[in-house]
């Protein structure tokens, strides 16, 4: 049995690599975790599917398994709250509750050439102007039409009324809340504002952005508040608990990093990298290649903002570097072996797999390694790894200095690679500045817990949460300013060389 006494909340993370759920005490402890991957589907170069039936079947699995090992009932649970990968795309048969194709990733580009046409044919200024994005492969309105283009008989289906559009959030409380039999068809702002179909300052679907697209209005989702009761668990281990909150899993995790004041940041890094920065009640609009996104809203207050850095490839390149190339056998491996070298060996490797995203959003770069010499070894290639993801770093806070006037102070970080120390260090070192880490690394799901929490008034306020965050560990740099510059410039002339490589 747990330590902690109840009432608790549990948190589902369906995020890009795994399903996950954890169960939280009034004091933002984690009481028990249970967690399952599912598969990466890559049909072809550039394209990333995940299969909707079998997230679903996991995050049922993940919800048994934590309340069975918190040993406590739908009874001691006063909530739940989903977090999600945002962007994925699933279109399903409202009738049978099935998937109409495999969903489509964030991480996917097959949507580029419509990016471009869209472009020529309505203007980038407009979707930037509404909807905060660059246009762009990575969010969810392209990947909706496209899905409308391509499965067969699919748009009659949906103008027929037959179909619905989520992204992963969606998808789980449809499902949660009873399926075909009575699920409620929501989203939340931050999800929303990830589709490129929701007008930033309104907060609704943008009909004549939808058009453009060629996305039916009437298959989207409702879209709420972060924070208040959507509906009710139908069956399970937590049938009958109110599920009261959605983020996008970077705004849960600003959520629960407590950056609840205009200027405080976060960075996660998971399968790729968020950087976010709380900009209060106004819409910065970004000249240095920056998304300007909604970072929560709680109940019916007035929406908090946010600027975001994102990164497309990070964790994701350990993993490839495990699954793929085989050059180590765990992800917590690539710290041993890049500890075996004193540095790089002159080499540096630009992971753009999906392209680069922040600040650069090309779609038309790919990965590149550049500076091999017969002398690097495997050693060499896993320091370029994690240097990769610590200058992408840097790219994102020198863009978020330019747009905001404010220098950086410190760095929060959070996420699983934020147990690499020798990354740590790294990142510390290039950006120049101390990088801190809180006690409860597992932000994403803390953040979706405290805005179910905050729902139900299981925490009274936001005080209440910023006095759960306890500080960790904390990395100082010690690079020569000479040294960092030197390094900072070869990596810039390899992300020219990465550039351009798709027509
Ligand atoms: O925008 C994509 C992001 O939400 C994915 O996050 O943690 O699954 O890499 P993660």
């Amino acid at each position: 049995m747990t330590s902690s006494t109840g009432p608790f909340i549990a948190a589902i993370d369906q995020g890009t690599t795994s399903s996950r759920c954890i169960v939280f005490d009034r004091d933002g402890r984690i009481v028990a975790v249970d967690q399952k991957e599912h598969e990466q589907i890559f049909p072809k170069p550039g394209w990333v599917e995940h299969d909707a039936t079998e997230i679903w079947t996991n995050v049922q699995e993940v919800v048994a398994g934590a309340i069975a090992k918190a040993e406590i009932t739908a009874a001691d649970v006063k909530a739940v709250g989903i977090t999600n990968q945002r962007e994925t795309t699933v279109l399903w048969d409202k009738n049978t509750g099935l998937p109409v194709h495999n969903a489509l990733v964030w991480q996917d580009t097959r949507t580029d050439a419509l990016c471009k046409e869209l472009g020529r044919n309505v203007g980038q200024d407009r979707f930037r102007r509404e909807t905060g994005l660059p246009l762009a492969s990575y969010f969810a309105g392209p990947k909706a039409r496209w899905l409308l283009d391509n499965v067969e008989g699919l748009r009659e289906r949906a103008e027929a009324g037959d179909i619905l559009f989520g992204t992963m959030d969606s998808w789980v409380i449809w499902n949660l809340t009873g399926g075909a039999e009575g699920g409620v068809h929501v989203t939340d702002v931050t999800n929303a504002s990830r589709t490129m179909l929701m007008n930033l300052h309104t907060l609704e679907w943008d009909p004549k952005i939808a058009e453009s697209m060629e996305v039916p209005t009437d298959i989207l989702p409702e879209i709420k508040s972060s924070a208040e009761v959507y509906g009710h668990v139908k069956d399970g281990v937590l049938a009958g608990v109110p599920v009261a909150s959605a983020l996008g899993d970077q705004q849960a995790a600003l959520f629960g990093q407590t950056c609840f004041a205009e200027g405080e940041a976060k960075s996660t890094y998971g399968t790729g990298t968020f950087m976010l920065m709380n900009t209060g009640d106004k819409v910065i609009n970004s000249y240095s290649g920056l998304l300007t996104t909604v970072g929560y809203k709680i109940g019916d207050q007035k929406p908090v903002y946010a600027l975001e850095g994102s990164i497309a490839v990070t964790g994701s390149l350990v993993q490839w570097m495990r699954d793929q190339m085989g050059m180590i056998k765990t992800a917590a491996e690539i710290e041993t072996l890049a500890l075996s070298v004193e540095d790089n060996g002159g080499a540096y490797f630009v992971p753009a797999f999906s392209g680069l995203f922040a600040p650069y959003w090309r779609s038309d770069a790919r990965g590149v390694i550049a500076g091999l010499t017969r002398y690097v070894t495997k050693a060499h290639i896993a320091r370029a790894v994690l240097e990769a993801t610590a200058w992408q770093t840097r790219e994102i806070t020198d863009a978020m200095t330019k747009d905001s006037g404010v220098e950086l102070a410190a760095l929060k970080v959070d996420g699983g690679m934020t147990s690499n120390n020798l990354l740590m260090q790294t990142l510390s070192d290039f950006v120049d500045a101390p990088v801190v880490r809180p006690m409860v690394a597992e932000t994403t799901c803390l953040g979706a817990a405290y805005a179910a929490g905050l729902a139900v008034g299981f925490w009274p306020d936001t005080d209440a949460l910023r006095a759960n965050w306890r500080r960790a560990a904390e990395w100082t740099p010690r690079m020569p300013a000479e040294q960092r510059d030197r390094e900072y410039k070869n990596w810039l002339k390899a992300v020219e060389r990465s550039m351009g490589w798709i027509d």
